[in-house]
């Protein structure tokens, strides 16, 4: 079978070397060289391996806590029951976990995990060592094709079936045809005007899937990752550290999360992240996460690249607490998929961020992305040598008024602005009805793109769009979606 993976991340990588390991001929398209993108920048890493108290049954009540009780209970099964194997398969293809001096690997612990059952690499490097290893799986004799620097602008639909799809590469339009297509593209954190996510990510399979009528869900479930130094660029602070004992304090030195959540610093993502925004406007100042307990040494050994940025900022995390911010990270919807990836378009699959495979429900656990792009890109090309499988989505499919991509008259700024201060960690009727309006207004003058930057445009658009509806569908606030209660109707004067 001709197989084209879209994206370079532990998702489509992983998908790409099963696929090609079961003998499809692969092809692997990716927006930047191969590897850029998300996982390399993960720093906490890979839950899943548990000590004698711990087990799956437990990681898997978590995550639907976390969550907040909306994941799909079979796809959290599939998740954590598959994290040995994938765990244990990143080791043999080289990535080196870290251990302890008996070669034990070292787990570490992060918020709404009732257990420490992380394996991480390089301290905090997880991601960058995973990408390294996977990449170098991929470049050496996999038999896998690569085309990089190529950016994803339509699935190709006959009938009812994906036939492959259209790519931009150096301004000319390039055609893959398929059997089968893989989607790996990850999220869309650039929707929003602070995000940890790299120059890029910009929604654009999901916006190529939902113009080609493929459903999509849950897009109104932003995670926003509370701990971002907010000192020059968005540069993520591991929740690993808090894990480890550090604090979040305010302008006082209180540590202000236990008002809002018995847990603390250790409470879920969504709970963290809102209580920092709130504390923060407040006393109208960032609040300061405090590792200054942990010690300059073990700061240096256990996280050496949030070490060194630190330092490189001017920051000694190790004697002064350093100012953060929440800022978009995640999202756990996408495309709807079922539990091997299929979406409900026959021949489209879509793996790891990209997908909405019901793993999270309305907010990740920590350290359960890497994880999900790896068991559920595993899955997905084993599923492609059976018969295609009709099944049941959540949601049908969005009704896109203008299904052809289009560049609006809009700077991308002022559209993540919008949708920082009116689709982020604090909603409301008024703001999410008005930031539809300006959205639709944009789109409405829009003009057909050409180059890589205006197709990026048009897919925020889309997925700004998308994001702002559903928002404004679910009314009341659950996990990472919170919305004011609408005011009471006004009585009318006798
Ligand atoms: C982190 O290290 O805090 C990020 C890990 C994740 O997003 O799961």
């Amino acid at each position: 079978m001709n197989v084209v993976v879209v994206g370079s991340g532990i998702a489509g990588l992983t998908a790409a070397l099963h696929a090609a390991e079961a003998g499809h001929r692969v092809t692997l398209a990716t927006k930047g060289a191969l590897g850029d993108g998300c996982t390399g920048y993960a720093q906490g890493g890979v839950a899943g391996v548990y000590g004698p108290h711990d087990s799956a049954e437990q990681h898997a009540a978590d995550t639907i806590t976390a969550g907040a009780g909306l994941s799909d209970v079979d796809a959290v099964e599939v998740l954590v029951r598959g994290a040995a194997d994938r765990i244990a398969e990143l080791i043999t293809r080289g990535v080196a976990f870290d251990r302890d001096v008996d070669g034990r690997l070292l787990l570490g612990h992060e918020a709404a995990h009732s257990h420490a059952r992380i394996v991480h690499a390089g301290g905090d490097a997880t991601g960058t060592a995973i990408s390294r290893v996977l990449v170098a799986s991929v470049r050496g004799g996999s038999r896998i094709g690569v085309v990089e620097h190529a950016m994803l602008i339509d699935l190709i639909v006959a009938g009812d079936t994906v036939r492959g799809i259209r790519l931009l590469v150096d301004g000319v339009i390039d055609v893959l045809d398929a059997d089968a297509v893989i989607l790996a593209t990850g999220g869309a954190g650039c929707l929003y005007a602070h995000t940890t996510n790299p120059e890029g990510t910009t929604g654009d399979g999901i916006a190529a899937a939902i113009r080609a009528g493929a459903a999509v869900s849950d897009l109104e479930f932003v995670q926003f990752h509370p701990t971002v130094l907010s000192m020059g660029s968005p540069f993520l602070i591991s929740e690993a550290v808090r894990g480890e004992g550090a604090t979040l304090v305010d302008d006082a030195g209180r540590r202000f999360v236990f008002d809002t959540h018995p847990d603390g610093e250790l409470a879920p993502r969504d709970v963290v992240s809102r209580a920092i925004a709130r504390r923060a406007a407040e006393q109208g100042a960032p609040v300061r996460l405090d590792a200054t307990m942990l010690g300059a040494g073990r700061l240096s050994r256990r996280f050496p690249t949030i070490d060194r940025v630190t330092r490189e900022r001017g920051l000694d995390w190790s004697t002064r607490p350093v100012p953060i911010t929440p800022a978009a990270h995640y999202l756990m919807g996408g495309v709807q998929t079922d539990l091997d990836g299929r979406t409900t378009l026959r021949g489209l699959y879509a793996v790891g961020e990209v997908a909405r495979t019901g793993v999270h429900g309305a907010n990740r656990l920590a350290s359960n992305s890497l994880l999900e792009g790896a068991v559920f890109g595993a899955r997905a090309a084993s599923a492609l040598g059976d018969p295609w499988r009709e099944w049941q989505a959540a949601a049908p499919p969005r009704q896109v008024a203008a299904p052809v991509a289009a560049h609006a008259s809009f700077e991308r700024a002022a559209l993540q602005h919008l949708m920082w201060d009116r689709v982020g960690l604090l909603r409301d009727t008024h703001g999410l009805e008005t930031t539809l309006g300006t959205v639709r207004a944009w789109a409405a003058a829009a003009t057909t793109p050409t180059t890589v930057c205006e197709h990026e445009d048009a897919n925020l658009l889309l997925l700004a769009e998308a994001t702002a509806s559903a928002a404004l569908s679910r009314v009341d606030p659950v996990g990472a979606h919170y919305r004011e209660p609408a005011p009471a109707p006004l009585l009318e004067a006798v």
